[in-house]
This record gives C-alpha cells, sequence and structure tokens, in this order.
C-alpha cells in the first residue's frame, strides 16, 4: 500500500494557498489594501526564473499584487541596496524576495540583511533567524516551514524521535533543526564533513534530505519506518529523458520507510504556499491589523 506512504505536498499546499486567499480577501476587505510581494531576480539563472515565475503566478492566484524587479547579471551591489531601500520603504510592499544565488561579485548576506526584518518573508534577516532560534515568534524560511508544516500532519509532538537533517544550509538545514527542535525532536545535522553518515541517518525516526545530490540517500541507510522528507530538486536526464529527482532514491527507500514526500510534488509546491503565507503574516501588522489565530495551518 505504498500510496498511503506518500505525502502529498500539491494536495496541502493547496489547501494553505486556499486559506490565505480567503483571510487575504478578508484582509484586503477590512483595510482596503491589497498585500504586495516584491520578487527580484538577478541575471537569468534557468532554474532561478522557473522559481521566480511561478511564485510571481502563485501570488496573483491568492489576489495578492505581485511587483516584479529582473536585474541584469551584472548589476552591482550598490544597485541592488538602493533597490531593496526603495522596496522597503514602499506602502504598497509588505514582503521582499531576492532570490538566490546572487551572482558572485554580490555579497547575498549584505543584501539579505539590509531588507527590513518586518518585509523579510524569506526569513532570512538576522533578526529573523535570531528569533526563530529563540522560540521567539518570526517569519521562518519557507521550505523549511513547509517541511515542518508536512511532518505535523503526522505528529506534532517529536518527543523522544530523532531527527536527523543531511545539509547544513541557512536556507533550508539550519533553520529546519530550529523548527524540529521546537517540536521536541532530538536534532542532528550532517554535512559533507560528517564521518559515516550512512550509520548516522540509520538512527533516524525522521530524515530530512536537502544536499542537492541526486539520489544519494539509498535504502541501506534508513531505519524501518522512518519518515523521509526529501527537499531536492535535481533536474537528470536517465534513458535520454530529462527528469526531476530529490536527494532520496524514492523507488528504494519506498518500502522501507513509513512516510516519504516525492519529487516533484512533495516539498516543492509547500515553499511557495509557505511564502504567500509569510507575506500575508507581514502584511496584519503593516496594516494595523492585529494577526488572527492561523495555527489550523500552521498544524
Ligand atoms: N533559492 C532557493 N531557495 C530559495 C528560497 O527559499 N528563497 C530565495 N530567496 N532564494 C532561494
Amino acid at each position: 500500500m505504498s500510496e498511503n506512504k506518500i505525502i502529498d505536498g500539491k494536495i496541502v499546499s493547496a489547501e494553505i494557498r486556499k486559506k490565505v486567499k480567503e483571510l487575504g480577501g478578508e484582509l484586503i476587505k477590512n483595510t482596503g489594501k491589497t498585500p504586495g510581494l516584491a520578487v527580484v531576480l538577478v541575471g537569468d539563472n534557468p532554474a532561478s526564473r522557473v522559481y521566480v515565475k511561478n511564485k510571481i503566478e502563485k501570488t496573483k492566484e491568492v489576489g495578492f499584487n505581485s511587483i516584479e524587479h529582473k536585474l541584469d547579471e551584472k548589476v552591482t551591489e550598490k544597485e541592488l541596496i538602493k533597490i531593496v531601500d526603495k522596496l522597503n520603504e514602499d506602502l504598497n510592499v509588505q514582503g521582499i524576495l531576492v532570490q538566490l544565488p546572487l551572482p558572485n561579485h554580490i555579497n547575498s548576506d549584505k543584501i539579505l540583511d539590509r531588507i527590513k526584518p518586518e518585509k523579510d518573508v524569506d526569513g532570512f534577516h538576522a533578526q529573523n533567524v535570531g528569533k526563530l532560534w529563540s522560540g521567539l515568534t518570526s517569519l521562518v524560511p519557507c521550505t523549511p516551514l513547509g517541511c515542518s508544516i508536512l511532518v505535523k500532519k503526522i505528529s506534532k509532538d517529536l518527543s523522544g524521535k530523532n531527527a536527523v537533517i543531511i545539509g547544513r544550509s541557512n536556507i533550508v538545514g539550519k533553520p529546519m533543526a530550529a523548527l524540529l527542535l521546537e517540536m521536541n525532536a532530538t536534532v542532528t545535522i550532517c554535512h559533507s564533513r560528517t564521518r559515516d553518515i550512512e550509520t548516522v541517518c540509520k538512527d533516524a525516526d525522521i530524515l530530512v534530505a536537502a544536499v542537492g545530490i541526486p539520489e544519494m540517500v539509498k535504502s541501506s541507510w534508513i531505519k524501518d519506518g522512518a519518515v523521509i522528507i526529501d527537499v531536492g530538486i535535481n533536474r537528470i536526464e536517465r534513458e535520454e529523458k530529462k527528469i526531476l529527482v530529490g536527494d532520496v532514491d524514492y523507488n528504494e527507500c519506498l518500502d522501507k520507510c513509513s512516510k516519504i514526500t516525492p519529487v516533484p510534488g512533495g516539498v516543492g509546491p509547500m515553499t511557495i504556499a509557505c511564502l504567500l503565507l509569510n507575506t500575508l503574516l507581514a502584511s496584519y501588522p503593516q496594516f494595523g491589523e492585529q494577526t488572527p489565530d492561523l495555527s489550523s495551518i500552521l498544524e
């Protein structure tokens, strides 16, 4: 009964977007103001272009305004800072997202920290990172937030459970650790310098793979009954066809796990839904409104 094992991110993300649209509609009616999400894309990284296109489409679908800045690869750091400063002051913009990666001549940390924390819908600003790790309310990075919502569909409390994350990025691995810790899991982060990753993973009741290496996690790495969250989106060629695969060898691991997110259709759609959720969450205080109880979405 492998269908029962699949965590369908398409269904959960559609529910979130529906709720965001409903609540957003009420907010617009009550205040006469529409939440606006500004997306800044530098250069023409093909994957980033696809992500940004999807983000813009979905933003419009929930009834929010989309503000787009597509900039040349050669834009200077100074020019980019000027754009961020303008968006920070723009009353029509409640959320700002600068798509990563940025070209090498631009210091990403400097740009991300320039975004006003209250408009930082990516949750990458040092103030939001600090709040997350302190257990305070903050804007939380979209991909790990989406993963945590999927895990909560299975179990809200991870007391006594081992969670292992492969990957220590600021975008996924580190914030994911904070969220799993908040759910009472015992958390381990593995990375390229970890000795014997396989043995560490074998101990995981919840395994989150976020490394960007196609099908790295094999069934021999998995504990019987583990919950697998696959964050990887890797484009590979197989039998002369271009396909998407995760960081987990899905076909191998399906038998052994109790639950698994597919690629595509698992974590991917959750990221965009959570971006819209964050845009809504960022909008309430900026419009002078009380944030309603969103625990029905977040749990
Ligand atoms: N690049 C890959 N993932 C992300 C993300 O969640 N936010 C931004 N801004 N860039 C990304």
